[in-house]
């Protein structure tokens, strides 16, 4: 009998960062089980554009395989970039050179490397509120101070974050940047109106701090007459970073992401990259790449865009059929998130996730994505993933368990 080594002794105190969270241990339970899940922020599969891309794999592997299976620069396959550069250019995003952009493994890999290279324990770092809580991890591994400004159906409340800024100037910290997700916003589906974009760059440029612009949702927008204009496209002074991915716009299994921003940042984040992991995968970014140039991305996207409208149109419908009175949301012009505002502050919905699971229905807890502790009373609910016809279902059943929680509460 060896003895038992004790890991737990040896752990450097960072480490202690990257404990798992009790929601997604929860959630973890809920695999393989007939539960309705709005719970993960996943593409639905079926959008997968699975023949063509198994022809693409088969095609970069027999054709190009010398180069597709080797090695690649740190910043990604030149070509790649050249097409990459303009693909980004149709979405209005315009970069000088193909080295003002560098392909990263998903863009939780390019939030982690801004967090490595920006963040000084101690610095100050802007978030919406509620905002991206993979975003939120990543910036505190660097351990910042983080500040949240609230967020109405216009996006981030601008002339608080003004207040903020001014507050946090007077005390003396150094505010690094604004981090935004402005298009159909994770978990709250709020898409920012051009007017506070402007007046967010305004004030970046009148302090001095960068903005991170993440955009993985504006090629899925369902209304009409909804302003995507990335923040990047207004910028004259170089102050915004600005990612996005191929993960909703092709499949997160491919691990693609791209950032964009001032020459030197890039490279500072390509020299943090080489120590992460070299390169993105070479045989991922030549699939993401013919999968440009046939075209199979324009139409994967046109069909998400479908199938996710649908969905969000019922799950809209079946929240104001069934949802509990006073429980409030913006109705999401895009993305595939909805947030729910329980009526009442004496619910934790945390608490409430193994009731929910125990009859049939899961969803994310919003407080995680609140930097300031707050939002227990908030659920995030995913509609992309489900079945249109579990959405109905799960809304119905989720509404049960809330008004059972209340009615409780109020001792009825
Ligand atoms: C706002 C936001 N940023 C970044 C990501 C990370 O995407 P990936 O790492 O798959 O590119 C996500 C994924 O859900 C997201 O919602």
């Amino acid at each position: 009998m060896f003895p038992l080594v004790r890991i737990e002794r040896l752990l450097a105190s960072r480490a202690d960062m990257f404990r798992a969270s009790e929601v997604r241990e929860l959630l973890k339970l809920t695999e393989g089980k007939k539960i309705i899940s709005f719970a993960g922020g996943l593409p639905d599969p079926k959008v997968f554009p699975k023949k063509e891309l198994a022809e693409i794999a088969s095609y970069v592997i027999r054709e190009h395989g010398d180069k597709s299976l080797q090695y690649c620069p740190t910043k990604g396959v030149t070509e790649f970039r050249n097409v990459l550069r303009e693909f980004l250019r149709r979405s209005g995003v315009s970069l000088s050179s193909n080295d003002d952009v560098m392909v990263t493994t998903g863009s939780q890999q390019a939030l982690d490397l801004i967090s490595r290279v920006l963040i000084e324990r101690g610095d100050e770092v802007i978030v919406e509120l509620p905002t991206y809580l993979a975003a939120l991890n990543a910036f505190r591994l660097s351990r910042p101070s983080i500040t949240g400004v609230p967020m109405d159906e216009n996006g981030m409340i601008t002339d608080v974050l003004e207040e903020e800024i001014k507050r946090l100037k007077w005390l003396g910290r150094q505010i690094k940047f604004i981090y935004t997700v402005p298009v159909a916003h994770n978990p709250t589906g709020i898409t920012m109106s051009l007017e506070r974009k402007k007046h967010l760059l305004e004030i970046a440029s009148k302090y001095d701090v960068l903005i991170i612009e993440d955009n993985p949702y504006s090629y899925f927008i369902y209304d009409e007459d909804v302003d995507v204009t990335p923040i990047k496209t207004l910028d004259k002074e170089g102050r915004v970073i600005y990612m996005g991915t191929f993960s909703k716009i092709l499949a997160p299994g491919l691990r693609i992401g791209w950032v964009v921003g001032d020459r030197l940042l890039i490279d500072y984040l390509e020299r943090a990259k080489q120590v992460a992991d070299l390169h993105t995968p070479t045989l991922t970014q030549y699939i993401a790449m013919e999968a440009i140039k046939r075209g199979v991305v324009d139409i994967a996207i046109d069909r998400a865009r479908r199938i996710y409208k649908v969905k969000r149109d019922l799950m809209l419908k079946a929240l104001s059929t069934y949802m509990v009175k006073g429980t409030k949301w913006v109705r999401p012009a895009g993305g595939l998130f909805i947030l729910l505002w329980l009526p009442s502050y004496d619910v934790d919905t945390k608490k409430l996730l193994p009731e929910a699971i125990k009859e049939g229905v899961a969803y994310v807890p919003g407080a995680s994505f609140f930097a300031n502790g707050m939002g227990w009373n908030t659920i995030r609910l995913n509609f992309s993933f489900p079945k249109p016809e579990e959405i109905e279902e799960g809304i119905k059943i989720l509404s049960n368990v809330i008004r059972r929680k209340l009615n409780t509460r109020a001792g009825i």
